[in-house]
Formats: structure tokens, sequence, C-alpha cells
């Protein structure tokens, strides 16, 4: 190798290097997620979580999932309320963030989806969405996000939610199970 060339391979290295350790905010994998940040994604996350239900107890007519959807909204602002409090009374903000806007631009085209459906079909597809839903956010806040979390109170408050929206995921198969 010429050393002209390792010398310019070197340089894109080492700045490459440096813009991950200079800049956190630009982090790109979850695990690169500080507290304020994976607060913000369970923040947003939760909220797409309600805005399904809502739109749930608009456009289906079976009982089940009606009440489904009443627990999704319960449960969901319930947490949502306890982390807003206690970033309250930390004296920080959550941090808006890569995974944030990927959660939001995921839920817009699912919202487009099951606008569109009607009866069984948004049903089934409803049911099957929460499933999968809690399913990968389960795994990304049990595997991920508690063993990275500094602080001991967001760890806990995030432990707490996680026994929550495990329950969620069973009753969500539940109901895929039933309705197929
Ligand atoms: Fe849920």
């Amino acid at each position: 190798m010429s050393k002209r060339l390792s010398l310019k391979i070197s340089t894109v290295l080492a700045s490459a290097l440096l813009s991950v350790s200079v800049s956190p905010a630009m982090a790109q994998s979850p695990a690169d997620l500080d507290d304020l940040e994976i607060a913000h994604v369970a923040y947003v996350a939760d909220n797409i979580d309600i805005q399904y239900a809502h739109l749930a107890l608009a456009l289906s007519q079976n009982p089940a999932i009606h009440e489904f959807a009443k627990t999704m909204i319960r449960d969901h602002e319930a947490v949502n309320a306890q982390a807003l409090g206690l970033l309250q009374r930390l004296g920080v903000q959550a941090k808006d963030n890569f995974l944030s806007q990927k959660l939001i631009s995921d839920s817009i085209a699912i919202i487009d989806k099951m606008s569109q459906l009607r009866g069984d079909e948004f049903d089934r597809f409803y049911a099957e969405n929460e499933w999968g839903y809690h399913k990968a956010v389960n795994a990304l806040v049990g595997d991920v996000f508690i063993p990275n979390i500094d602080n001991s109170e967001v760890k806990k408050l995030f432990e707490a939610g996680l026994k929550i929206f495990i329950a969620h995921e069973k009753h969500a198969e539940m109901m895929v199970g039933k309705l197929n």
C-alpha cells in the first residue's frame, strides 16, 4: 500500500471514530442511546400504541378488541405519566433521536394501512400488529435498554413497565389465536 493511501485511510478512520465519539447525538444504534434518548423512544412507543388503540375503538366492532384497546390506553398513558413525572423531578427532558423518528414513520404507514381495513380484516391486522409490536419493543427494552440505562430510577421505571408490556404481548398473542 502506498504511504499516501495508507495515510488517507487512517485519516478517514480517525475522523469516523472521532465523529462517533464527539457526537453521541448522531447515535445510529439502539445500544448507543443515552437515558434521555431511551426515555424518548419509550414515550413515542407508548403514544403509538395509544394511537393504534384509538383507531381500534373507532373502527372495530369486536368487544374483545375494544377491551384490549382500552387496556392499552389505560396502561400506556399511566406509564407515560410516570415517566414524565420522573423526568420533571430529575429536571431533564427526553431527547428526540433516530429511533423515535423511525418508530413514528413506521407507525404512520401502519395507521394508513389499518385505516383502510374493516371488520375481521381490521381485527386480525390490529391484533397481529399489537402482538408483533409488543414483541419487538419488549425485546428492545429488555435486551438493550434496561442493561444500558444509567439512572437507577429510570431503570426501575423501565423494569416495571416491561412487566406490564409482557402481559400485553401475551394478551395480544391470545387475541390473535382467537381470531384465527
Ligand atoms: Fe401495550
